[in-house]
C-alpha cells in the first residue's frame, strides 16, 4: 500500500495541465501498477464516449422538456406509467445501440491482467463495464435492460423468465405474477441502494490500494461517500474528468482528460 497519509484534510490536488500533466499520469500509473486492491468508480462521464448522455446534461429532443428528476421517481411513474416508461424505452434503445469504449475496455484488461483484485464500482445502469468483459461490477443503481414488478412481487430474473416483456406492445406490461405495472430495475430518486451491493462496495472502497475515480460529479449520496471511504482507508485517490468534481479537493491525482483518452495510457501494463 503506498504510503500513509495525513488525516483527511484538504489536500493541494496535484497539478494537471502541461508538462505536469505527464508527471501526475505517471505517478497515478506507478500507484496502479504497486496497488494490490484497486476500486474504480465510475458514473455517467464513462459512458458518455459511448454516446450515452450523463444525466446531468441536459435532456435532449422530445425529454427536454421534463426534469429527469421528477421521471426518475416512482412517485412520476404512478403519476404517469406510460410516459416514464417510454423514456426508460428509449434509454434503453441507445443503451443497445452504445458500444463500450476504448476506456472501458482498458479497465476490463487492467482486471483481467491479474495480480491484484479490481472491483468496478459503478453508479450506471447501461451495463457497458460488463459488456467490455470486467467481471467484478457492482452496479449500484440498477440496471435498465431489467425490470421488476412495481408491488414488488417478484425478483426481476423470474419476470425474464415468465415472458418477454420486451416485445409487449403495452406501456408498461403488466407483471406476469400479480398484474401490478412493471418498472425498471434501477433506483429512482428518494429509493434505497440495493443494500448488498452498497455494503459490498463500502467494503472495497474501505479495503482498496488506489480508487479511480471516472465521470461522476460525486454529487449524489450514498455512492459519492465511496472516496471518502477509500481515502479515510489510507487510499491514492486518482480522479479522471474533464472537469471539476466534489472530490477534486481529496484527491492525489486529478487527470483531466475523457475516459476513453486517459485510461488506456493510464492502465497500460
Ligand atoms: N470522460 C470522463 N468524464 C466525463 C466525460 C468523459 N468523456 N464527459 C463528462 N464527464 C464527467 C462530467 O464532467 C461530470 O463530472 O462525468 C460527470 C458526470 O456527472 P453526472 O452527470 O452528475 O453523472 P453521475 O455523477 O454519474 O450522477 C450520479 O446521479 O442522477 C443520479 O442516478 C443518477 O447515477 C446518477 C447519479
Amino acid at each position: 500500500m503506498p504510503g500513509e497519509h495525513e488525516p483527511m484534510k484538504r489536500r493541494s490536488p496535484v497539478a494537471e495541465t502541461g508538462i505536469a500533466a505527464d508527471a501526475v499520469v505517471a505517478r497515478a500509473r506507478a500507484w496502479l501498477r504497486e496497488a494490490g486492491r484497486v476500486v474504480v468508480f465510475t458514473g455517467a462521464g464513462v459512458s458518455a464516449e459511448s454516446g450515452i448522455a450523463t444525466f446531468r446534461d441536459a435532456l435532449t429532443g422530445l425529454w427536454a422538456r421534463f426534469d429527469p428528476q421528477a421521471l426518475a421517481t416512482e412517485a412520476g411513474f404512478r403519476a404517469d406509467p406510460a410516459l416514464v416508461w417510454r423514456w426508460y424505452a428509449e434509454r434503453r434503445a441507445a443503451v443497445a445501440k452504445a458500444r463500450p469504449h476504448a476506456g472501458h475496455a482498458a479497465i476490463a484488461a487492467y482486471e483481467a491482467r491479474g495480480g491484484r483484485r479490481v472491483d468496478v464500482v459503478t453508479q450506471n445502469v447501461d451495463g457497458l463495464h460488463r459488456r467490455a468483459g470486467s467481471r467484478n461490477v457492482l452496479e449500484l443503481h440498477g440496471d435498465i435492460t431489467r425490470v421488476k414488478c412495481l408491488e414488488g412481487c417478484g425478483t426481476p430474473e423470474s419476470i425474464d423468465a415468465a415472458f418477454d416483456w420486451r416485445g409487449d406492445p403495452r406501456e408498461p406490461p403488466p407483471c406476469p405474477r400479480c398484474g401490478a405495472p412493471l418498472r425498471p430495475d434501477v433506483v429512482w430518486f428518494g429509493e434505497f441502494l440495493p443494500e448488498a451491493v452498497l455494503a459490498e462496495a463500502q467494503r472495497a472502497a474501505s479495503a482498496c490500494d488506489a480508487m479511480l475515480v471516472v465521470g461522476t460529479s460525486a454529487l449524489v449520496h450514498p455512492a459519492a461517500e465511496l472516496p471518502m471511504l477509500a481515502r479515510r482507508g489510507g487510499a491514492r485517490l486518482i480522479v479522471v474528468d474533464p472537469a471539476e468534481t466534489a472530490i477534486d479537493d481529496i484527491a492525489d491525482a486529478r487527470i483531466r482528460a475523457p475516459a476513453a483518452v486517459a485510461l488506456p495510457s493510464l492502465l497500460a501494463e
